[in-house]
């Protein structure tokens, strides 16, 4: 039997609606977006499947509806709809934007539980915790600081009892040991790896899975318990699930890859797999767990009063420079700090120093010696195919080093052209042979390039393909003139 052919499934965590998104936030699904622009490029459109999206239900979102005089429903309408423009701004292609009060999805996290409830999963049982709101979250003695939420330090801990379903977690501890001694490549990197082994051997415990009504009422209903609502992360969780087998990739066909942020690592690779292994379903095949960004040395905050939303940046500097910046000068493991003076740097040197005066050179090159572009038409999968460095930093999710490889290639074509420098043979006779073979390379190197941008910087790479499947290859519009400090 023929194997079926691959495919990807990829996913973002998704955003609570208590406020609108800020770069942080954005940050993630940009990341992502270069890895499904990726495995697009590579395989098809139909072979992988994008999906992200907004978390809806909960306290916090309750809270801050009625802060605002709105009821649950409309301000998580308003806030979905000013999050999905945010994304959009950065050109996040995603195939869905799951909304946990999609109706779908209501339905499916109401099967979900009803699946683990007749495995015998949950129970009920009277519960006594300290409650932050900002995590939607019990905490346990070792989360506590000072009394206080660390992630949260300004929200009062609530002391809260009451009678609760519970998910059987830790009758998973075993399964959940052998999954990740079996699966190396379970959760990345190595460092969030060695986290989540660190909490397996510390031992699991159950966890409360619902929350009263009459506490909570935002949020979708227990089966057949009309009092309980289904507590927010075990509702969100199910979102992969519910747009996945929707779109026909959540089987054994479909590499699942979800994008995490660190602080939100153990629910998906510890809980969110006990879930799946209860309900039946097939299990992620990788959590990537990404460090957090921090602008000006200051974690990204409103009471700190530097929240900075992706349109801002994208309206001010252009879409592309936004995603090169937040992709060529992070580390997907490590916190990264930024700056917009770091970020105008970086634009200066690398795009229009680097790229830009490239693309123009060779540009003018040609136009002035009539020069076509006569190579066979170019394509993605041949392309990186010649760059086997490329492609292993990619899929080993290393964004930053296949990024240097392409600037190690603007580099090398840039040399060579000062080098051979055709604009001096073009002063002696019978040279036309020689300069022409010079920029039918030098259109080759940023043909090249183009491609290898394709998944980190979209609307550029398309631009210059545009710019150079031209018959006669004309100077145009400079790609990234030089900003002025
Ligand atoms: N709603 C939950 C996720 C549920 S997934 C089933 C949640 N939402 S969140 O809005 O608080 O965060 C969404 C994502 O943004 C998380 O992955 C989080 O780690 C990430 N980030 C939030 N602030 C960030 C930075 N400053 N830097 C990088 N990522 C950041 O958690």
């Amino acid at each position: 039997m023929p194997m079926a052919e691959q495919k990807y499934l990829i996913t973002t965590a998704i955003d609570y609606v208590n406020d609108v998104i800020h770069i942080g936030h954005a940050y993630e699904k940009v990341v992502a977006d270069a890895l499904a622009r990726y495995y697009r490029a590579l395989h098809g459109n139909d072979k992988t499947f994008f999906l992200t999206g907004t978390d809806e239900h909960g306290q916090k979102v309750a809270q801050s509806a009625e802060r605002a005089g709105l009821t649950p429903q409309e301000f998580t309408d308003k806030i979905a709809e000013q999050d999905k423009a945010e994304i959009v701004s950065l050109h996040v292609s995603f195939d869905r934007f799951i909304r946990t009060t999609d109706a779908d999805h209501v339905a499916q996290a109401q099967a979900f539980w009803q699946k683990v409830s007749d495995k015998g999963d949950i129970y009920e049982a009277e519960y006594t915790g300290l409650y932050c709101v900002g995590d939607e979250a019990f905490l346990t003695s070792s989360d506590i600081m000072d009394g206080k939420c660390p992630n949260h330090p300004t929200l009062e801990l609530k002391t809260i009892t009451e009678k609760n379903y519970f998910f059987r977690l830790s009758a998973y501890q075993e399964f959940l040991t052998d999954y990740f001694k079996e699966h190396e490549g379970f959760v990345q990197s190595q460092l969030r790896r060695n986290e989540m082994i660190g909490f397996l051997e510390r031992g699991l415990e159950d966890v409360a899975i619902s929350r009263r009504k009459a506490s909570v009422s935002w949020g979708i209903e227990v089966p057949n318990d009309p009092d309980q609502v289904i507590y927010v992360w075990f509702d969100a969780l199910i979102n992969y699930l519910t747009a996945g087998l929707q779109a026909g990739f959540w089987d054994d066909d479909t590499k699942i890859i979800h994008f995490v942020g660190k602080d939100i690592n153990r629910w998906h690779s510890l809980l969110w797999p006990a879930m799946l292994a209860s309900a039946g379903y097939k299990l992620p095949d990788t959590i990537v767990a990404h460090g957090f960004l921090s602008l000006n040395g200051q974690k990204i905050s409103k009471s700190i009063g530097n929240v900075i939303k992706p349109s801002e940046l994208t309206d001010k500097y252009g879409v592309d420079v936004v995603r090169y910046y937040l992709l060529r000068y992070t580390k997907l493991d490590a916190d990264a700090d930024l700056s917009l003076a770091h970020l105008e740097e970086t634009y200066n040197a690398d795009l229009a120093n680097g790229l830009g005066n490239l693309v123009s050179r060779v540009a003018k090159l040609c136009e002035t010696n009539k020069a076509a572009n006569v190579h066979d038409p170019w394509d993605f999968a041949q392309v990186s195919d010649h760059y086997p460095e490329y492609r292993q930093a990619v899929e080993s999710y290393d964004f930053n080093q296949a990024l240097a490889e392409v600037w190690a290639l603007i580099a090398k074509a840039n040399q060579e052209l000062s080098e051979q420098a055709p604009w001096t043979l073009a002063k002696k006779p019978g040279k036309e042979k020689e300069i022409a073979q010079i920029l039918h390379q030098q259109i080759a190197y940023v043909l090249d390039i183009a491609e290898l941008l394709l998944p980190f910087m979209p609307e550029t790479a398309q631009k210059i393909r545009t710019q150079f499947s031209q018959k006669h290859i004309k100077l145009e519009q400079s790609l990234f003139p030089r900003l002025n400090p």
